[in-house]
């Protein structure tokens, strides 16, 4: 489907279609310094994830699960958003992008100005008690020691994040199915496409007719079989020149 140009190829689709949506997983954070999931300095290297990261695990052991999700709410902490964020965000107010679906917790999408954020997997600014189901502003409970975060029952908190075993949200999976089912272009930028049922949406945006536009230095599962436009780079290069690419069409066309 790409010509010689992708970038000029996802422009045209962009400016032709104004109604393009981004799904985002950890690797457009990368280059705010949190590292992907996946890979040589991915947390799951070091915390295996149905050690740790599962909805079970937390049950049996929240203490143990609080060892690596202290080390997730310190890497998000100080991050800020990066060009990849900033450059979707510039989309959004050009009305070339409808919506943002994102698996990460960081929040980097909001921090740069996307108003229409969909977060699959939740985020790390609320703790909730899953024995009584209060809720807390993570900056309140969480002091960063090392200690876990008690709820005033006495129970340990946990993040508001979607861990393996639990459902997605429900507005969040009935919203970002819509956005999908209705999206003319999709950009996949920054994940491995290897959890589900985030990995179904790209698939579920092509079987309604969108163009998949994949944002990423690796290929993934969905490269080749359900990508459109493959567009190998750093989230960040690869945004930033596909705003070169938009704003060089609107001069052409002016
Ligand atoms: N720009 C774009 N993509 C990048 C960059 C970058 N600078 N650096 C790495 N990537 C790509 C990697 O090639 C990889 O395909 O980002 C992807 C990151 O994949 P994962 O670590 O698997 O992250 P993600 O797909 O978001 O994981 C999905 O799994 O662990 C759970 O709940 C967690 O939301 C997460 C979900």
């Amino acid at each position: 489907m790409a010509g010689d140009d992708p970038f000029a190829e996802v422009a045209r689709l962009l400016a032709e279609r104004r109604n393009a949506v981004a799904l985002t997983g950890a690797g457009i954070s990368v280059e705010s310094g949190i590292p992907a999931f996946r890979g040589a300095q991915g947390l799951w290297e070091k915390y295996a994830p149905m050690e740790y990261a599962t909805i079970g695990a937390f049950i049996r052991s929240p203490e143990k699960s609080w060892r690596m999700l202290t080390e997730l709410l310190s890497l998000c902490g100080g991050a800020t958003p990066n060009a990849a964020h900033t450059g979707l965000a510039e989309l959004e107010s050009m009305g070339l992008l409808r919506a943002v679906i994102t698996q990460n917790v960081d929040r980097l999408h909001q921090a740069a100005g996307t108003g229409k954020v969909i977060e699959y997997h939740g985020n790390l600014e609320e703790l909730v008690c899953i024995t009584c189901w209060r809720n807390f502003p993570t900056r309140e409970r969480w002091k960063g020691d090392g200690s876990p975060p008690r709820c005033d029952c006495g129970e340990i908190l946990k993040p508001n994040i979607v861990m393996f075993g639990e459902p997605i949200p429900w507005t969040a999976q009935e919203r970002a199915e819509e956005e999908a089912r209705s999206c003319g272009v999709l950009l996949v930028i920054g994940t491995s496409a290897q959890v589900t049922p985030a990995c179904d949406i790209p698939r579920l945006a092509k079987k309604a007719g969108a163009a998949v536009v994949e944002i990423n230095p690796e290929e993934t599962r969905l490269t080749g079989t359900v990508t459109d436009i493959h567009i190998s780079g750093a989230a960040s290069d690869v945004v930033r020149g596909l705003l070169r690419s938009v704003s060089s069409l609107q001069k052409k066309n002016d």
